[in-house]
């Protein structure tokens, strides 16, 4: 049968095949010296980007025995900012997102999960928004459109859209996306805790609709 899959050849190297890098979670060829290239690229900025270097002040609004926290705010100092902005990149980066600029970016509230070992292995921004449209079935159309949901023309009432919520792939499965948005519906608003009925996920990843799915019980 006539295969087309192959694409390097298997001449006993060292390493041969796939590798997922233990620093920076990136998978790639270490045989293709190209896409060791890539990988040493990446790795770095990657590593520079969720670097946590301590500030000499910072708003810790949860402590848990991995890590903490942050809650960073649109007119806090640059190197607060800074950071957010260098994560975002990241982030935005890993997900293929455009450049997008945020509607009301004096608005926008940001969490940073900054682990014991001092890296943001977590990030969440949210806005503010007067209604959402709910997801109604799985994706319409062939798998290259698997984003494409189809969501309900009726709008319902929210409060807080979450734009971005991302997890450092190593540090998956750890329950850091839900201590992230628990945060959220505590900080959000002062004075009261949000339902699941109140926040919404933007254009929700593969990823990011199983954990919305089962965080919302929805
Ligand atoms: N597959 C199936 N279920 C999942 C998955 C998954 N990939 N991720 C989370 N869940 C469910 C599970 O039930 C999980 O509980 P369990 O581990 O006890 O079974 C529960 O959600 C809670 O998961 P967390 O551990 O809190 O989630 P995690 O810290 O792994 O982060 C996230 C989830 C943020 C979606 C992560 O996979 C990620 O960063 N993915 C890449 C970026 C992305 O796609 N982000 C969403 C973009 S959409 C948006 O930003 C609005």
């Amino acid at each position: 049968k006539e295969t087309k899959d192959q694409l390097i050849i298997d001449a006993g190297q060292k390493y041969f095949g796939a590798t997922m890098c233990k620093s920076c979670g990136m998978i790639y060829s270490a045989s293709n010296p190209e896409d060791e290239i890539q990988h040493i690229q990446y790795h770095h900025r990657f590593l520079e980007g969720i670097k946590y270097t301590s500030w000499k002040r910072e708003r810790v609004v949860a402590e848990f025995w991995d890590g903490k926290i942050l809650l960073v705010l649109p007119r806090d100092p640059s190197y607060a900012t800074r950071k957010v902005t260098d994560v975002q990149e990241l982030v935005d980066y890993e997900l293929g997102f455009q450049q997008v600029v945020p509607r009301c970016p004096e608005k926008a509230k940001t969490l940073l999960f900054v682990s014991d070992d001092k890296r943001v292995v977590g990030f969440l921004t949210a806005e503010p928004i007067k209604q959402a449209f709910r997801v109604l079935s799985e994706p319409t159309g062939s798998k290259e459109c698997s984003r494409a949901w189809q969501c309900s023309n009726v709008p319902e009432p929210a409060v807080c859209g979450i734009s971005r919520i991302w997890v450092f792939k190593l540090k998956r499965r750890k329950r850091i996306a839900r201590r992230l948005v628990d945060t959220l519906r505590n900080c959000f608003m002062f004075g009261c805790f949000l339902s699941t009925n109140e926040i919404a996920f933007s254009d929700p990843t593969p990823d990011g609709k199983l954990f919305a799915t089962k965080y919302c019980n929805t």
